[in-house]
């Protein structure tokens, strides 16, 4: 339709992206085999039968263990390249996207293998997409402080190939404040911040007024809860931080894609842009999720490029780089 092809069309960045999220059925065989892993599914009808989600906890728990087919580097090139050519198919031109390395090196992957496939990936995107990749390394927050600290120390040699660090995973029981000295130090050794504040959880908006006056965030993942304290909304504002709303997968794990929240906070002026989450398990890439909320808020042609206008505004790119998209 003339929405879907207006939507792909504009130029946008995705900042909102776990390449984890991004494993497609057809893939998780592809790899199943060449590592020699018998999977519990047979076809992929059996895979999407998994994906029956009422929440974050149940979204994790297929989540997780499908990374098992994640082995060598070229496992994770092949992953994030096949994300990199969806997304440059509906508009994308620059992408800051999250990798759980605890995801890989709790099962004994090492560390190595998942930044240097991911990185390669990167690369050849700017090679033969022309599109700019860079990475964020997330916490998982439902481990150890300490396991997170000791993530951090084994990613400061690869440091020239992370842009940033997030935190994600199960928020319940897992406040920001569990990882304040780990961000503190991530910030000192010159990395952007950002953190999940997930829709509707406990403490959610204290967890953002944490985020924002206590451990000084660039960026917040969701967040959009903050609607509940409008004094926050208007210290953001000021502040211009981003907010990466993920219409598409709210819709998944509460009932709604929040999309009054979202468009209230475009409305007032808020830095939020539209954000595919975990795509492949979602079924909506980055593109799609402008259709859906378009369609579900009657969103005008010129929010939908204030969104994306958003999206490069809110980017970690150079003032320089981000100009030639503005
Ligand atoms: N990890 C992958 N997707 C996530 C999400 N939507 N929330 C928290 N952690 C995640
Ligand atoms: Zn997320």
């Amino acid at each position: 339709t003339d929405l879907t092809a207006f939507a792909y069309g504009l130029p946008k960045a995705e900042l909102h992206l776990h390449l984890e999220g991004t494993l497609e059925p057809e893939l998780k065989f592809a790899l199943a085999a060449r590592n020699g892993i018998e999977l519990a599914e047979k076809t992929v009808e059996d895979v999407r039968a998994t994906y029956d989600f009422t929440d974050l906890t149940s979204f994790l728990a297929v989540y997780y263990p499908a990374m098992q087919v994640l082995q060598t580097a070229e496992d994770f090139h092949d992953l994030a390249w096949a994300y990199l050519q969806r997304a440059a198919a509906q508009g994308v031109v620059h992408a800051e996207m999250f990798f759980d390395p605890q995801a890989h090196t709790s099962r004994g992957v090492p560390f190595a293998n998942v930044i240097t496939g991911y990185r390669r990936a990167a690369v050849r995107a700017q090679d033969e997409l022309g599109i700019s990749a860079e990475l964020i390394m997330c916490f998982l927050r439902d481990f150890s402080a300490e396991y997170a600290m000791a993530t951090l120390m084994e990613a400061l040699p690869y440091k020239a190939w992370i842009l940033g660090v997030g935190l994600d995973s199960d928020e319940r029981d897992n406040p920001p404040a569990k990882f304040a000295a780990v961000f503190e130090r991530a910030k000192a050794e010159g990395f952007f911040l950002t953190m999940h504040c997930d829709i509707d959880q406990v403490g959610s908006v204290d967890n953002i007024r944490t985020v924002l006056t206590g451990i000084g965030v660039d960026r917040i993942d969701h967040g959009t809860n903050i609607v509940e304290d409008p004094e926050l909304v208007a210290l953001a504002i000021e502040k211009g931080i981003g907010f990466t709303c993920c219409p598409v997968s709210n819709s998944f794990v509460t009932e709604q894609m929040k999309a009054d929240e979202i468009v209230g906070l475009l409305r007032q002026g808020a830095r939020v842009m539209l954000n595919s989450d975990d795509p492949a398990y979602f079924g909506a890439y980055v593109g799609d999720n402008y259709v859906a909320l378009a369609e579900q808020a009657g969103l005008s042609e010129a929010e939908l490029v204030q969104l994306a206008v958003n999206s490069f505004e809110a980017s970690w790119l150079t003032p320089a780089r981000r100009a030639a998209y503005i």
